[in-house]
């Protein structure tokens, strides 16, 4: 993490210490009204995996849930490029089939394989997805279908969009050991260019948020899913701090890179 961290916080052009802050999990806050920052945090809405059954917790050896992840096939997993880049494939499990990360429920199981797009460099350049590949099939996790064009319905502005994670409910806050889950509208791109320039590009990026803030992803909760009426159209990327007003959090446009993650999927797992 401190080493993505860092990674970030250079693609981002900020300090480290300022990424830190930045960062945040699933977090649903009261926006306060006078300093625009988020103080009291309530809490996500909690979900069972069975909600969200494609959700993927990605854990190190030691098992510390460092990001999110959706099967997208039996065997493959799409998460954030910025999750695993410069990881071994050893350093990174699987946890499926799992709301609670204290208990055995579920499975865990062993990523071989972690192809980076070739395009990514950082997260605010895009192409922000990485497929990884497991040791074997899950059968306790379902597959999400992929958005498949760039401008489908999960992507019209105000679309109801539900991201899921174990990420922190506050920025630099703790995180919880149960699933999380928020609805966040789909924002235009002209909003989200509002907020963060020619950083956000709508090509490859979609943002989601409440104009008011509140409701958002946070750090641990990169690599996750947002999910229109059940269709993966978001891996969560980056932002500035958690559910801050005016600054939606900003996720990979999965439709834009459908083709070359399907490509992914019918790679043989064994193939150099
Ligand atoms: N980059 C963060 C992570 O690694 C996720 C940040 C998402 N931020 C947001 N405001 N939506 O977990």
């Amino acid at each position: 993490m401190t080493r993505n961290a860092r990674t970030l916080a250079r693609a981002a052009g900020v300090s480290v210490a300022t990424l830190a802050v930045a960062l945040g999990s699933l977090t649903v806050a009261g926006a306060d009204e006078t300093t625009g920052v988020t103080p009291n945090i309530v809490g996500g809405s909690p979900a069972d995996i069975a909600d969200v059954p494609y959700a993927v917790a990605l854990t190190d050896a030691a098992g510390f849930q460092f990001c999110g992840g959706s099967l997208v096939a039996e065997d493959k997993v799409l998460t954030a490029a910025h999750c695993v880049e410069g990881q071994d494939p050893s350093d990174v499990v699987a946890v499926t089939g799992r709301t609670d990360l204290t208990t055995s429920e579920g499975s865990e199981t062993p990523v071989t394989d972690i192809w980076l797009h070739p395009d990514y460099t950082g997260v605010t350049t895009g192409a922000d997805i990485a497929v990884l590949t497991l040791s074997s099939p899950v059968t306790d996790a379902e597959p999400v279908e992929l958005a498949s064009a760039t401008d489908g319905p999960g992507y019209s502005p105000g679309a109801d969009a539900t991201v899921a994670g174990w990420g922190t409910t506050s920025e630099g806050g703790p995180s919880p050991d149960t699933l999380l889950q928020g609805s966040v509208p789909v924002t235009s791109d002209e909003d989200c260019a509002a907020a963060y320039g020619s950083e956000y590009d709508p090509e490859g990026m979609v943002c989601a948020g409440l104009p008011e803030g509140g409701v958002d992803a946070c750090q641990g909760d990169s690599g996750g899913p947002l999910a229109v009426d059940g269709v993966l159209a978001g891996v969560v990327s980056w932002g500035q701090g958690c559910a801050r007003p005016d600054f939606p959090g900003v996720y990979a446009r999965v439709g834009t890179y459908a083709e070359d993650i399907a490509e992914q999927l019918t790679r043989p797992a064994t193939s150099p």
